[in-house]
C-alpha cells in the first residue's frame, strides 16, 4: 500500500484552518509566520513560495523577509531580534542553507525558542530529549509518525523501529519520537556495520541518508513500513531530465513492505503543514 502523504498533509491543513478560524473567534489571534531566505539558492526559493502559500491558505498571516547572500551574519542576528520581539509574530523560519559566511548554529541559537517553528534550536531539542510538554518538534520528524501511524494505527508501542540517518533535522528527533510511542528504536548510519541485516529487523523503516534508491528490498521485511525522507534529483535514464527519488528503491521495495511513502508525496507534502501546526501551537502559547 502506497502511503498517501500528499492526502494526510491536505487532511492536516483541513484541521488546522478550523483551528484558526477558532483561535482568531475566541482569543482574537490570528497565528502568523515569517521565514527569512538570505540569498538566492532556487530549491529554497521553491520551498518558501511554497511555505508562504499554504500558510494564507489556511489563514495565516504570511511574511516573508529576503536578504542577498551578501547580508553578515551581524545583521541577520539583528533582524532576528528584531523579529523576536516583535509580538505579532509568532513563528519565525531561517531558510536552510544559509551562506557559507554565516554559522547556521548561531543562527539558529538567536531565534526565540518560543518561535522556532522548525524546532531545531537547543531548548526544543532538550524538551524533545527530556519528554517535556510545550517542545516544539522538527516538522519532517512529525510528518513521518503522523505517516507511519496511518499504516499501522495510533498504537507503535514494542514495534522496532529502524532509523537510517543521524542529523539535527531528521535522524534524530525521529528516532526520539518513536521511542515516545513506545518503539524499540536503533539508529543506523554511515559507519554502521551490517545496514542490510539490522535494516531486516525493522518493523518501521525511516530511511533519511540522502543517497538515491539506498535501500534495497533485502534488506526489508516482509509487512514492514517504510517511511522515506530522501529527496534526491538524479537523471532520468530514459528521457534524460531530472526526477526527485527517494532514499528507497521504490520500484523493489513497495514488492515486500505492507506501506511505503512514495517520493514525491509522502513525507515532503506533510513538512509543510506540520510547520503550519507549529505555527498554530506557537501563536496558541504566546496567548
Ligand atoms: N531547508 C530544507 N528543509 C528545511 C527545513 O525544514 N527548515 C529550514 N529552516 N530550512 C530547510
Amino acid at each position: 500500500m502506497i502511503i498517501d502523504g500528499k492526502k494526510a498533509a491536505a487532511d492536516l491543513r483541513v484541521t488546522l484552518s478550523k483551528a484558526v478560524s477558532e483561535l482568531k473567534e475566541t482569543k482574537g489571534i490570528t497565528p502568523s509566520l515569517t521565514v527569512v531566505l538570505v540569498g538566492e539558492d532556487p530549491a529554497s526559493q521553491v520551498y518558501v513560495r511554497n511555505k508562504v502559500k499554504q500558510t494564507t491558505e489556511v489563514g495565516m498571516i504570511s511574511n516573508e523577509i529576503k536578504l542577498p547572500a551578501s547580508t553578515s551574519q551581524t545583521a541577520l542576528l539583528a533582524q532576528l531580534a528584531q523579529l523576536n520581539n516583535d509580538h505579532r509574530v509568532h513563528g519565525i523560519l531561517v531558510q536552510l542553507p544559509l551562506p557559507k559566511h554565516i554559522d547556521e548554529n548561531v543562527i539558529i541559537a538567536a531565534i526565540n525558542p518560543e518561535k522556532d517553528v522548525d524546532g531545531f534550536h537547543a531548548m526544543n531539542s532538550g524538551r524533545l530529549l527530556n519528554g517535556e510538554a510545550g517542545a516544539l518538534v522538527p516538522c519532517t520528524p512529525q510528518g513521518c509518525i503522523i505517516l507511519a501511524k496511518q499504516q499501522l494505527g495510533h498504537d507503535l508501542s514494542g514495534k522496532h523501529a529502524v532509523v537510517i540517518g543521524r542529523s539535527n533535522i531528521v535522524g534524530k528527533p525521529v528516532a526520539l519520537l518513536l521511542l515516545q510511542e513506545n518503539c524499540t528504536v536503533t539508529i543506523a548510519h554511515s559507519r554502521t556495520k551490517d545496514l542490510a541485516q539490522i535494516c531486516q529487523q525493522a518493523d518501521i523503516l525511516v530511511a533519511a541518508v540522502g543517497r538515491p534508491n539506498f535501500v534495497k528490498a533485502d534488506w526489508v521485511k516482509k509487512g514492514a513500513t517504510v517511511i522515506d525522507v530522501g529527496i534526491n534529483r538524479i537523471e532520468d535514464e530514459k528521457t534524460g531530465k531530472t526526477k526527485l527519488v527517494g532514499d528507497v528503491d521504490f520500484a523493489e521495495v513497495s514488492k515486500v513492505c505492507a506501506g511505503i511513502t512514495p517520493v514525491p508525496g509522502g513525507v515532503g507534502p506533510m513538512t509543510i503543514a506540520c510547520l503550519l501546526k507549529n505555527t498554530l501551537d506557537a501563536a496558541k502559547l504566546s496567548g
